[in-house]
Protein backbone atom coordinates (compact mmCIF):
# COMPACT_ATOMS: atom_id res chain seq x y z
CA UNK A 1 0.00 0.00 0.00
CA UNK A 2 0.99 3.50 -0.48
CA UNK A 3 -0.53 6.85 -0.08
CA UNK A 4 -0.99 6.77 -3.54
CA UNK A 5 -3.71 3.73 -3.08
CA UNK A 6 -5.68 6.08 -0.85
CA UNK A 7 -6.20 8.35 -3.60
CA UNK A 8 -8.15 5.61 -5.39
CA UNK A 9 -10.41 6.69 -3.03
CA UNK A 10 -13.47 9.60 -3.33
CA UNK A 11 -13.93 12.27 -1.44
CA UNK A 12 -10.85 12.52 0.83
CA UNK A 13 -10.97 14.21 4.76
CA UNK A 14 -7.62 15.31 5.84
CA UNK A 15 -7.30 16.57 9.31
CA UNK A 16 -5.55 19.54 9.35
CA UNK A 17 -3.43 20.14 11.77
CA UNK A 18 -5.28 16.81 13.38
CA UNK A 19 -8.24 17.49 14.86
CA UNK A 20 -7.37 21.24 15.44
CA UNK A 21 -11.28 22.74 15.94
CA UNK A 22 -11.22 20.14 19.15
CA UNK A 23 -7.71 20.17 20.40
CA UNK A 24 -4.82 21.94 20.07
CA UNK A 25 -3.20 22.40 16.76
CA UNK A 26 -0.40 19.87 15.69
CA UNK A 27 -0.37 17.84 19.33
CA UNK A 28 -1.25 14.28 19.56
CA UNK A 29 -4.36 14.89 21.07
CA UNK A 30 -5.74 16.50 17.92
CA UNK A 31 -4.45 13.37 16.04
CA UNK A 32 -5.65 10.34 18.19
CA UNK A 33 -9.46 12.53 18.07
CA UNK A 34 -9.09 12.67 14.44
CA UNK A 35 -9.17 8.76 13.92
CA UNK A 36 -12.49 7.68 12.97
CA UNK A 37 -13.55 11.03 11.61
CA UNK A 38 -10.99 11.97 8.31
CA UNK A 39 -9.23 9.49 5.89
CA UNK A 40 -5.68 10.70 6.74
CA UNK A 41 -4.29 13.66 8.92
CA UNK A 42 -1.84 16.61 8.13
CA UNK A 43 1.09 17.69 10.05
CA UNK A 44 3.60 20.59 9.44
CA UNK A 45 7.34 19.68 10.32
CA UNK A 46 10.29 21.79 11.11
CA UNK A 47 13.50 21.08 12.86
CA UNK A 48 14.69 22.07 16.39
CA UNK A 49 18.17 23.94 16.43
CA UNK A 50 19.85 20.41 16.93
CA UNK A 51 18.51 18.98 14.53
CA UNK A 52 15.28 17.07 15.53
CA UNK A 53 12.43 16.65 13.88
CA UNK A 54 9.11 18.45 15.11
CA UNK A 55 5.98 19.44 14.90
CA UNK A 56 4.59 22.61 14.70
CA UNK A 57 2.87 25.03 12.66
CA UNK A 58 4.55 28.75 12.96
CA UNK A 59 8.45 29.78 12.21
CA UNK A 60 7.85 31.46 16.03
CA UNK A 61 6.83 30.14 19.11
CA UNK A 62 4.30 32.44 20.62
CA UNK A 63 1.18 31.78 19.31
CA UNK A 64 1.07 27.41 20.09
CA UNK A 65 3.10 27.57 23.52
CA UNK A 66 3.34 29.25 26.47
CA UNK A 67 6.67 30.39 25.99
CA UNK A 68 6.25 33.98 26.76
CA UNK A 69 5.44 33.27 30.25
CA UNK A 70 8.84 31.06 31.02
CA UNK A 71 11.30 33.54 32.22
CA UNK A 72 14.27 31.84 31.39
CA UNK A 73 13.30 32.88 27.33
CA UNK A 74 12.92 36.29 27.90
CA UNK A 75 15.38 37.42 26.27
CA UNK A 76 14.79 34.97 23.01
CA UNK A 77 11.99 37.15 21.61
CA UNK A 78 11.11 36.76 18.42
CA UNK A 79 10.99 33.11 19.67
CA UNK A 80 11.99 31.46 16.54
CA UNK A 81 11.46 27.43 16.33
CA UNK A 82 15.30 27.24 14.83
CA UNK A 83 16.57 29.27 17.72
CA UNK A 84 15.65 26.17 20.72
CA UNK A 85 17.03 23.02 21.58
CA UNK A 86 14.82 19.77 21.60
CA UNK A 87 15.34 20.21 24.77
CA UNK A 88 13.88 23.64 25.48
CA UNK A 89 11.05 22.84 23.39
CA UNK A 90 10.35 20.02 25.32
CA UNK A 91 10.16 22.33 27.97
CA UNK A 92 7.18 24.27 26.86
CA UNK A 93 3.71 23.76 27.09
CA UNK A 94 1.91 23.74 23.72
CA UNK A 95 -1.99 24.36 24.32
CA UNK A 96 -3.68 23.03 27.82
CA UNK A 97 -5.06 26.87 27.57
CA UNK A 98 -7.54 25.51 24.54
CA UNK A 99 -9.44 23.63 27.30
CA UNK A 100 -11.74 25.10 29.99
CA UNK A 101 -10.11 23.59 32.87
CA UNK A 102 -6.79 24.23 31.61
CA UNK A 103 -5.09 21.35 33.66
CA UNK A 104 -3.93 19.38 30.89
CA UNK A 105 -0.26 19.68 30.15
CA UNK A 106 0.29 19.36 26.28
CA UNK A 107 3.30 18.37 25.49
CA UNK A 108 5.97 18.74 22.12
CA UNK A 109 4.83 16.05 19.35
CA UNK A 110 7.73 14.88 17.78
CA UNK A 111 8.04 13.37 14.14
CA UNK A 112 8.57 10.33 15.78
CA UNK A 113 5.86 10.42 17.82
CA UNK A 114 3.73 10.96 14.86
CA UNK A 115 5.04 7.88 12.85
CA UNK A 116 4.98 5.28 15.80
CA UNK A 117 1.19 7.04 16.02
CA UNK A 118 0.50 6.48 12.75
CA UNK A 119 2.33 3.22 11.94
CA UNK A 120 -0.21 2.36 15.34
CA UNK A 121 -3.34 3.63 14.21
CA UNK A 122 -2.77 2.69 10.12
CA UNK A 123 -3.72 6.03 9.51
CA UNK A 124 -2.22 8.06 6.50
CA UNK A 125 0.06 11.00 6.98
CA UNK A 126 0.32 14.43 4.84
CA UNK A 127 4.16 15.65 6.32
CA UNK A 128 4.03 19.31 5.52
CA UNK A 129 7.52 20.47 5.71
CA UNK A 130 8.10 23.94 6.14
CA UNK A 131 10.42 26.15 4.34
CA UNK A 132 13.40 25.87 6.67
CA UNK A 133 15.53 27.75 3.74
CA UNK A 134 16.68 30.66 6.50
CA UNK A 135 18.44 27.76 8.73
CA UNK A 136 18.83 24.90 6.99
CA UNK A 137 20.49 23.20 3.83
CA UNK A 138 17.10 21.60 1.57
CA UNK A 139 19.40 18.01 1.82
CA UNK A 140 19.60 18.58 6.08
CA UNK A 141 15.88 19.10 5.54
CA UNK A 142 14.76 16.68 3.47
CA UNK A 143 17.34 13.99 4.23
CA UNK A 144 16.13 14.42 8.44
CA UNK A 145 12.73 13.87 7.97
CA UNK A 146 12.89 11.15 5.11
CA UNK A 147 15.68 9.36 7.83
CA UNK A 148 12.49 8.92 10.16
CA UNK A 149 10.44 7.98 8.20
CA UNK A 150 12.98 5.01 7.26
CA UNK A 151 13.68 4.40 10.77
CA UNK A 152 9.96 4.05 11.77
CA UNK A 153 9.28 1.89 8.69
CA UNK A 154 5.81 4.02 7.61
CA UNK A 155 6.70 4.74 3.61
CA UNK A 156 3.69 2.99 2.71
CA UNK A 157 1.80 5.57 4.74
CA UNK A 158 3.45 8.94 4.16
CA UNK A 159 2.79 11.94 1.20
CA UNK A 160 5.85 14.55 1.30
CA UNK A 161 4.52 18.19 0.47
CA UNK A 162 5.96 21.52 0.72
CA UNK A 163 5.61 25.20 0.02
CA UNK A 164 9.27 24.90 -1.05
CA UNK A 165 9.40 23.45 -3.95
CA UNK A 166 12.97 22.29 -4.16
CA UNK A 167 12.65 20.30 -1.41
CA UNK A 168 10.35 18.07 -3.97
CA UNK A 169 12.94 16.89 -6.37
CA UNK A 170 15.48 15.53 -3.37
CA UNK A 171 12.45 13.80 -1.59
CA UNK A 172 12.49 11.78 -4.96
CA UNK A 173 16.10 11.60 -5.30
CA UNK A 174 16.71 10.41 -1.57
CA UNK A 175 13.48 7.92 -1.68
CA UNK A 176 11.52 7.90 -4.90
CA UNK A 177 8.73 5.29 -3.16
CA UNK A 178 7.07 7.89 -1.05
CA UNK A 179 4.88 10.14 -3.14
CA UNK A 180 5.10 14.21 -3.01
CA UNK A 181 2.56 17.28 -3.56
CA UNK A 182 3.62 20.75 -4.37
CA UNK A 183 2.08 23.72 -2.27
CA UNK A 184 0.56 26.83 -3.26
CA UNK A 185 -1.01 29.85 -2.09
CA UNK A 186 -0.87 32.65 -3.95
CA UNK A 187 -1.17 31.97 -7.59
CA UNK A 188 -0.34 28.77 -9.89
CA UNK A 189 3.34 28.06 -11.28
CA UNK A 190 3.40 28.51 -15.49
CA UNK A 191 3.24 26.37 -17.24
CA UNK A 192 1.58 24.11 -14.16
CA UNK A 193 1.74 20.64 -15.77
CA UNK A 194 5.08 21.19 -17.06
CA UNK A 195 6.58 22.69 -13.96
CA UNK A 196 4.93 19.53 -11.90
CA UNK A 197 6.32 16.93 -13.97
CA UNK A 198 9.78 19.19 -13.11
CA UNK A 199 9.25 18.79 -9.45
CA UNK A 200 7.94 14.89 -10.23
CA UNK A 201 5.29 15.25 -7.68
CA UNK A 202 2.56 13.16 -7.24
CA UNK A 203 0.07 15.29 -6.12
CA UNK A 204 -0.78 19.40 -5.90
CA UNK A 205 -2.06 20.75 -2.86
CA UNK A 206 -3.45 24.44 -3.42
CA UNK A 207 -5.56 27.22 -1.53
CA UNK A 208 -9.47 27.22 -1.92
CA UNK A 209 -9.22 30.89 -3.60
CA UNK A 210 -7.16 29.24 -6.70
CA UNK A 211 -9.73 26.40 -7.70
CA UNK A 212 -11.38 26.34 -10.80
CA UNK A 213 -12.76 23.97 -12.76
CA UNK A 214 -10.70 23.59 -15.96
CA UNK A 215 -7.41 23.87 -14.11
CA UNK A 216 -8.67 20.83 -11.72
CA UNK A 217 -9.78 19.19 -14.90
CA UNK A 218 -6.55 19.57 -16.60
CA UNK A 219 -4.73 18.47 -13.46
CA UNK A 220 -6.46 15.36 -12.93
CA UNK A 221 -6.24 14.38 -16.79
CA UNK A 222 -2.47 15.25 -16.41
CA UNK A 223 -2.37 12.30 -13.95
CA UNK A 224 -1.78 14.52 -11.08
CA UNK A 225 -3.76 14.21 -7.51
CA UNK A 226 -5.32 17.52 -6.17
CA UNK A 227 -6.08 18.31 -2.67
CA UNK A 228 -7.39 21.71 -1.13
CA UNK A 229 -7.19 23.62 1.57
CA UNK A 230 -8.99 24.38 3.79
CA UNK A 231 -12.57 23.78 2.97
CA UNK A 232 -14.41 23.41 6.48
CA UNK A 233 -17.75 24.29 4.52
CA UNK A 234 -19.96 20.51 3.80
CA UNK A 235 -21.50 22.34 0.44
CA UNK A 236 -18.17 23.67 -0.53
CA UNK A 237 -16.65 20.37 0.06
CA UNK A 238 -19.17 18.68 -2.46
CA UNK A 239 -18.63 21.19 -5.18
CA UNK A 240 -14.89 20.99 -5.06
CA UNK A 241 -15.29 16.94 -5.07
CA UNK A 242 -17.98 16.99 -8.00
CA UNK A 243 -15.37 18.74 -9.77
CA UNK A 244 -12.56 15.69 -9.60
CA UNK A 245 -10.88 17.13 -6.57
CA UNK A 246 -9.64 14.26 -4.72
CA UNK A 247 -9.50 15.47 -1.10
CA UNK A 248 -9.98 17.99 1.07
CA UNK A 249 -7.95 19.87 4.67
CA UNK A 250 -10.18 20.32 7.45
CA UNK A 251 -10.34 21.87 10.56
CA UNK A 252 -13.96 20.45 11.31
CA UNK A 253 -14.45 16.70 10.94
CA UNK A 254 -18.01 16.04 12.13
O1 LIG B 1 -0.87 21.29 3.76
C1 LIG B 1 -2.05 21.99 3.63
C2 LIG B 1 -2.07 23.21 4.50
O2 LIG B 1 -1.72 22.83 5.80
C3 LIG B 1 -1.14 24.27 4.01
O3 LIG B 1 -1.20 25.44 4.74
O4 LIG B 1 -0.39 27.08 6.36
O5 LIG B 1 -2.06 25.37 7.07
O6 LIG B 1 0.30 24.71 6.64
P1 LIG B 1 -0.82 25.64 6.27
MG1 LIG C 1 0.16 22.56 6.87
Amino acid sequence: MSFLELFKRPCLIGAHRGYNSKHPENTLSALEASIGHCDFIEVDVQLSRDGVAVIMHDETLERTTNVRENEAYKTRVPYKLSDFTYAELSSLDYGSWFYLDKKKFEPLLTLKKVLEFVKENNIYINIEIKDLNDTFSDVKVVASVIKEIEASNTKDLVLLSSFRHQYLPLCKKIEPDIPTAALVEVRHPKPLIEYLKLLEVDAYHFDDALVDEATVKKLRDAGFFVNIYTVNDKKRRQELFDMGVNGVFSDYLE
